[in-house]
């Protein structure tokens, strides 16, 4: 089941009321506060810094990127036992209208128990301690030319907390206000980093993995080969109920 759903997100309006208390569970993460690196985020120049000051600070708060989350050595059993699944997939190129270009897409609830630790320790840092998250796990894999469309994880499937663990390159995520467009920024997920996304930064703002040779930080191009993300997110709201 795909969980991007553009025709589900045109529709979906969104509630303030939604993530009204997601600024103060932002904040009282202690982990996420002392393991985010604040430079991996950065807002672009078109945002100027007299406008909309308070989204700004919100949105920073909402996107975070926590760089070397794994060791090389759990990314390795990571892959290690995603790999057999996906090497019997192709990547799926030339959809027109797929959210996703160059990739291929699993979803696993079983792990061995060395992993089963490593995404325990997502949940615990990533996600407020009563939440209630999807069983499985979201693997995606994309080619090295493969990229993903600005889009907003549908609400129908997924809830207010979105933590994705980056294994093998290093891309560039650019967030955009899906009103405002020039209101951006863009997030560095080094290869082992988890980024975590809640509140404004999942609900308002659209998010993309650009396409390798337009990412860029800093200035300086980011060099995109296979990527593979384990996605965890929060069950919708209606379901959680
Ligand atoms: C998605 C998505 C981001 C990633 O699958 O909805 O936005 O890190 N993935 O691969
Ligand atoms: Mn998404």
């Amino acid at each position: 089941m795909r969980i991007l759903t553009f025709s589900v997100l045109k529709n979906c309006k969104i509630k303030t009321s939604l993530f009204k208390n997601l600024s103060v569970q932002a904040q009282a993460n202690n982990e996420i506060e002392k393991l985010s690196d604040p430079n991996l985020v950065e807002i672009l120049p078109s945002w100027k810094e007299d406008e909309e000051v308070e989204l700004r600070s919100t949105v920073l708060q909402h996107m975070r990127v926590l760089p070397n989350f794994v060791t090389e050595e759990e990314e390795a059993a990571l892959l290690a036992e995603v790999e057999p699944q996906l090497k019997r997939m192709r990547y799926e190129f030339d959809h027109w209208d797929n959210a996703i270009e160059g990739f291929r897409e699993t979803e696993r609830s079983q792990w061995n128990a060395g992993n089963s630790a490593v995404l325990a320790r997502v949940r615990d840092v990533a996600f407020p301690p009563h939440a209630q998250l999807l069983p499985h796990t979201h693997v995606l894999d994309l080619a090295p030319a493969g990229h993903i469309r600005p889009h907003v994880d549908a609400v129908r499937f997924c809830g207010d907390t979105i933590a994705g663990l980056c294994l093998l390159s290093s891309a560039v995520m650019r967030l955009t206000h899906e009103q405002r467009p020039h209101l951006a920024l863009d997030a560095l997920l080094q290869r082992r980093c988890l980024y975590v996304m809640t509140g404004v930064a999942r609900y308002l703002f659209s998010h993309a993995v650009v396409r390798g040779a337009e990412g860029a930080w800093r200035g300086a191009g980011v060099r995109r080969g296979r990527r593979v993300a384990l996605i965890c997110r929060e069950k919708p709201r209606a379901a959680a109920e």
